[in-house]
């Protein structure tokens, strides 16, 4: 069956007609062509996947697309550009906290969830936080250095993520 679905993404209207069994991640890779959403397992352990739905994280390879209808999706490609990156990201890349990049965009959106909750964050707080997502590069170390010194930045600014 296939359903029209009305939502938001990255702070446009999008209007699709889906496969009502479609994935929100398949809606955003292959239909709208967001690939920085990555797909590691579609099981929904790996977290490679990791988009913000109306704020909260999720793990899009766990939602239906239409399940999204009238909601705000923001991807990876909706946060910084090259020139302007998101302090999560930002901190990704100063501290080295990736090295093939697969599981980036979910970790950069975990950490997002993570430091709404944990605005400082204990080393503890930020592996809690981020063990729905796996990386099999970084050994994780830099990845918690990434988000303690995102949160010190957000912090000093007095922003969120
Ligand atoms: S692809 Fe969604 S959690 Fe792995
Ligand atoms: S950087 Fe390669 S999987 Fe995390």
């Amino acid at each position: 069956m296939t359903v029209d679905i009305r939502l938001t993404v990255n702070g446009a209207p999008v209007h699709a007609a889906v496969d009502a069994a479609v994935l929100l991640v398949d809606l955003l890779r292959e239909h709208l062509g967001l690939t920085g959403t990555h797909v590691g397992c579609e099981t929904g352990h790996c977290g490679a996947c990791t988009v913000e739905l109306d704020g909260r994280a999720v793990k899009a390879c766990t939602v239906l697309a239409v399940q999204a209808e009238g909601a705000s999706v923001t991807t990876i490609e909706g946060l910084g550009d090259p020139d302007a990156l998101d302090p999560v990201q930002a901190a990704f890349r100063e501290h080295h906290g990736l090295q093939c990049g697969f599981c980036t965009p979910g970790m950069v959106m975990a950490a997002r969830e993570l430091l709404r909750r944990h605005p400082a964050p204990s080393d503890e707080d930020i592996r809690r936080g981020l063990d729905g997502n796996l990386c099999r590069c970084t050994g994780y170390h830099n990845i918690v250095a990434a988000v303690r010194a995102a949160a010190a930045d957000l912090g000093r600014d007095g922003q969120g993520p």
